[in-house]
């Protein structure tokens, strides 16, 4: 499964690190292409020699040893990687990772990969329990690391608990599993996301907008295209990046977001309005900057396009589903926009729980959908609770038109 898979490991500098010979030597024979990097802490436990031997490549740990004079050594290798893993990683590396600091060829090179980092702390047991290391373990997990826990036993300080870095063969199987074919239920299926806020303008150089991050549309979409979509995210202007494999168009106001919606809407089997549309625009957009006037000014504001109504209206095998803010009787707003809007689904956020609703890394919501249906999913990364979405529609679905 693994056959000509790249894997770029980083070795700290624990006591663990005649493990992670084991590991390299072990991913090498599953039939990967393992190149090692080593932090100067790592080479007081074990020399690269022993890693060159089990890698059969050479061995970087040296920012400013470049090898071949046509490349960049560490951007070079963080472009090559199809999986990082840093095994073992100290809190020292983890605690520079969480805070951006590139001082060695290690922390150099995870700070520019693109490719999924995969984080196998070891150490001692009160060291993994510290308030700072949980914080930077959270900061990073966040931040889209993914941990290989640590297990439990002797540890080499002489304490028995929680720090021991997690078995070799353990981890090559991880890794096996993380690289077999992954079912696709979304394969051949098309899924228009809306995400991120609208503007609508009152003048060339003021507008009417909301606190919508995209965070919460953008992982939609990013989940859809994991499980196999043709994906296509339409999103209000934000200030992050479109996940791979997804079909960006950017929009501003709701009447843009509501014709590139169109645009999509008959060819697709699912939309997703994640998207927090402004509710009302200007009855009028002034041509120049309005200009300051002694006491109060009234703007006269007219409803905006429903979009997630039209498409209600509109559908034929669509499944729609839509989003709703709310800061009160959450569940009861979400049924009856449900019905109101014609819609398959709502997921019903509410927004006034600490840790969900606009900006925020994580959210906890209620789906409510047709035939009753009324279920919650605990507060989780949005990432990780846009995959739980999509996972239970396709479920509730299988019978249908999915
Ligand atoms: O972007 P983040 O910072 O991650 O925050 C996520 C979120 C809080 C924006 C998101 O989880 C969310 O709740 N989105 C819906 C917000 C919203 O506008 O709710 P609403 O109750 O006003 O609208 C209900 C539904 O109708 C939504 O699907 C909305 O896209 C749609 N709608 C609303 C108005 C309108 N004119 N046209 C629409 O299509």
């Amino acid at each position: 499964m693994i056959t000509s898979k790249k894997i770029l490991v980083c070795v700290t500098g624990g006591i663990a690190v005649y493990k992670a010979v084991a590991l390299v030597s072990k991913l090498t024979q599953a039939g990967a292409e393992v190149k090692v990097m080593m932090t100067p802490s790592a080479m007081e436990f074990v020399t690269p020699l022993s890693f060159q031997a089990m890698s059969r490549n050479d061995v970087y740990y040296d920012t400013f040893d470049e090898k071949n004079s046509q490349v960049i050594a560490h951007i070079d290798l963080a472009d090559w990687a199809d999986l990082v893993l840093v095994a073992p990683a100290t809190a020292n590396t983890i605690a520079k990772l969480a805070n951006g600091i590139a001082d060695n060829m290690v922390t150099t090179t995870l700070l520019a990969t693109k490719a999924d980092v995969w984080i196998a702390p070891a150490m001692n047991v009160h060291m993994y329990d510290h308030p700072a290391v949980k914080r930077n373990i959270e900061q990073l997990s966040k931040d889209g690391y993914s941990f290989i826990e640590p297990s439990e036993g002797f540890l080499a300080c002489g304490y028995v608990g929680k720090g021991r870095l997690e078995e070799p063969e353990k981890i090559v199987q991880l890794v096996e599993t993380h690289f077999s074919p992954k079912e696709l239920p979304l394969k051949g299926k098309k899924v228009v996301v809306t995400a991120g806020p609208t503007r609508e303008k009152l003048d060339p150089v003021r507008f009417l907008t909301n606190f919508s991050s995209g965070k919460m549309g953008y992982a939609m979409a990013e989940a859809a295209s994991k499980l196999g979509a043709e994906t296509i995210l339409i999103s209000g202007p934000v200030a992050i990046k479109a996940p791979q494999n997804v079909k960006l168009v950017n929009v501003e106001s709701t009447e843009d977001m509501f014709l590139a919606v169109l645009n999509h809407f008959e060819t697709a089997s699912i939309v997703v309005k994640t998207a927090a549309v402004a509710d009302y625009k200007a009855k009028e957009i002034h041509p120049q900057k309005m200009k300051k006037k002694e006491g109060e000014v009234t703007i006269a504001l007219e409803k905006t396009t429903d979009i997630l109504s039209e498409l209600g209206k509109r559908k034929t095998s669509q499944i729609l589903v839509g989003f709703a803010a709310e800061t009160n009787d959450v569940v009861h707003y979400a049924k009856g926009k449900l019905k109101k809007k014609n819609a398959d689904y709502i997921i019903a956020n509410d927004v006034t729980e600490e840790g969900s609703g606009f900006g925020t890394e994580t959210n906890a919501v209620t789906l409510v959908g047709k035939n009753d249906i009324d279920i919650h999913f605990p507060q989780t990364s949005k990432k990780e609770l846009a995959l739980q979405l999509f996972r239970m529609i396709i479920e509730l679905e299988k019978d249908e038109t999915l």
